[in-house]
């Protein structure tokens, strides 16, 4: 009989899983916590008059395992992308002094992405500036989605789990008829063809690649394409949507190109600026995008569809908890486990 491996620290059940919730996302939070059967643990996550972040953990978290849910965007209260991350390094550093055993940054959206890497001389690497940070108060681990360059995972030091939405995604489009030969997988950039071919074949359609150029930061243009989209249905694939310059620049292309209808899905809606009046005034019929950021009033905008990932990070938190797999699952049947069409629940009311 093959005998269990040794247990150690490392691999050791801790008992007791606590979730916490920054301001960031408290309603996906809350979700998540439902599907673990756990509740949001009571913590103080407010401000000093001077606009310090203050934080008190109100539960005993002593030798216990502990996530802490935070995207690092826009809070739904308003709060900055960097009071969120402020936030959620005193919610770790609490939590540390307050003798967690082990502390999970769950970052569904991890800010600061695009700045993985100089692109001119003289500008910081902001994202592992972020991840220091988080190592250094006292994270062990990340769980995050769709991070904006897979790479990025090197600059934590630490065990990572990069989950992503695509199965939520393609069970989506799946479901609503958006698949097959009747549509056209589009990458809106060169950077995001992989993700775009990896969709294309869970949605056994074919591809086609838009070609962009930033004259400028946060303003695209098209330069070219490359694939035939002529007569489909274009489902545009991307990881974010910042000021939606990208994809209703890439929707004009494609239909000029002949498309019948675009349609957009991402994973994190950032929607900056005016980025929802530039969607809503655009030639795109559906934005989709998944709740790892909050999109509040969305129920006030028909063009767009909000996907809950809670059952993704459910999922995954329950697996890290119970060192079992997590990458098991992403398997070619991970779109059955996901109940079909999973809109995130209304916005609670402030
Ligand atoms: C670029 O590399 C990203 O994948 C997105 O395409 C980009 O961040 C979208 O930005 P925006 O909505 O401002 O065009």
């Amino acid at each position: 009989m093959e005998l269990p491996p040794p247990s150690t620290p490392e691999n050791r059940p801790l008992s007791n899983p606590l979730l916490f919730s920054g301001n960031s996302n408290p309603q996906l939070a809350e979700e998540i916590a439902k599907k673990l059967k756990l509740h949001v643990g009571k913590a103080l996550v407010s401000k000093f008059k001077n606009e310090e972040c203050r934080i008190e953990i109100s539960e005993n978290v002593r030798g216990s395992e502990v996530f802490v849910v935070q995207s690092t965007c826009t809070a739904s209260n308003g709060n900055s992308v960097n009071d969120s991350i402020m936030e959620l390094l005193l919610m770790i550093d609490a939590l540390k002094r307050a003798s967690a055993a082990r502390i999970t940054a769950v970052v569904p959206y991890y800010g600061y992405a695009k700045q993985d890497k100089k692109t001119k001389g003289r500008e910081p690497i902001s994202a592992k500036v972020v991840a220091n940070l988080l190592k250094i108060t006292g994270a062990k681990r990340m769980v995050t989605v769709d991070l904006h360059a897979a790479q990025i995972q090197g600059f934590f030091d630490g065990p990572v789990d990069n989950l992503t939405a695509m199965p939520v995604a393609c069970n989506y489009l799946k479901h609503e008829g958006l698949c097959d030969d009747k549509i056209v997988v589009v990458s809106p950039d060169a950077g995001g063809v992989h993700r775009a071919e990896l969709f294309a074949k869970r949605l056994n359609s074919s591809l086609a690649i838009v070609f962009k150029r930033r004259p400028e930061p946060d303003v695209s243009e098209v330069t070219d394409i490359v694939g035939d989209v002529k007569g489909r249905i274009a489902v545009i694939v991307d990881d974010m949507i910042s000021t939606g310059g990208t994809l209703a620049k890439a929707a004009e292309a494609i239909l000029e190109r002949g498309a019948t209808a675009v349609h957009t899905i991402a994973t994190h809606g950032i929607f900056a600026g005016e980025a929802i009046d530039v969607l809503e005034r655009s030639k795109i019929e559906r934005v989709i995008v998944t709740n790892t950021i909050p999109f509040p009033n969305a129920d006030k905008h028909p063009k767009f569809v909000v996907l809950s990932i809670a059952q993704t990070l459910a999922d995954a938190i329950n697996r890290i908890t119970t060192n079992r797999s997590v990458s098991e699952l992403f398997t070619e049947d991970d779109e059955k486990k996901i109940p079909v069409i999973t809109p995130a629940p209304p916005p609670v009311p402030a």
